[in-house]
């Protein structure tokens, strides 16, 4: 799977990269990530990519030319490709979209904003307008950064273990059980039981029991299409 993305700031990009899973998943070579410098698709000596808006009032917009020229050259490849725009105001990201352009996509061409926004017209070339949340964000950046790993986790060989990917929060759709390592007490507080007792039937029906306990708590939203066997265990909790 590739991933572009377009930004004033390369660095923010390329650093998060070199790192744990997604760092792994690109030097063993089953994802690919190019990130473009818009301020190399600028057309003036200072390489301006912002200007005041029309109609008045406070912070820059950034201007279309650059992402129409970046765009152009990346697109000159005659691949397709989903080009999606980062803001507060697109639809909203979750691990079903996650999963969708893993499943859909070769290629995900992620445009990232700054200041106030940029100019209305590049929405006449992007497929698609994402947000990763009801808050505002100064860039796209870190927008772009959540969907490329959470889509590179779902890459086959991206985990070391094949299980944990399905094993994360929301693959099942509720949230995680609680995790536990050494030592096996810590401040008073022991590691439950049931952890260290070998009975994997007992530890995968406990593992069940804490992942609904606290999707119960935290997010009760979520408990909708649960399974027979899963509601008679909601049932004892409540
Ligand atoms: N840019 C600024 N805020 C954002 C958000 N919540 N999601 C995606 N891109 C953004």
């Amino acid at each position: 799977m590739k991933f572009e993305v377009l930004t004033i700031f390369p660095e923010v990009i390329e650093c998060y990269l070199k790192h744990g899973v997604v760092g792994r998943a690109l030097n063993k070579g089953i994802a690919e990530v190019k990130v473009y410098n818009l301020r190399d698709f600028t057309t003036d000596r200072h390489r301006k990519v912002d200007d005041y808006p029309y109609g008045g009032g406070a912070g820059m917009v950034m201007q279309i030319e650059p992402f129409y020229n970046a765009l152009r050259h990346i697109k000159s490849d005659g691949i397709p490709r989903k080009v999606i725009l980062l803001s507060p105001q697109g639809r909203r990201f979750s691990q079903r979209i996650a999963k969708e352009f893993y499943k859909e996509e070769k290629t995900l061409t992620l445009i990232c904003g700054r200041y106030e926004g940029i100019d209305e017209r590049i929405k006449a070339f992007v497929d698609e307008e994402i947000s990763i949340g009801d808050y505002v964000l100064s860039g796209g950046e870190l927008a772009a950064l959540v969907i490329i790993d959470s889509v590179v986790r779902l890459i086959p060989g991206a985990l070391g273990d094949e299980l944990s990917a399905e094993e994360d929060s929301f693959m099942k759709g509720f949230l995680d059980y609680p995790h536990y390592t050494r030592p096996e007490e810590f401040e008073g507080m022991r590691v439950p039981d049931i952890l260290l007792s070998g009975d994997h039937k007992k530890i995968a029906l406990w593992r069940k029991k804490e992942a609904l306990r606290n999707t119960l708590k935290n997010r009760p939203d979520l408990l909708k299409n649960l399974s027979a066997e899963d509601m008679k265990i909601l049932k004892e909790l409540c």
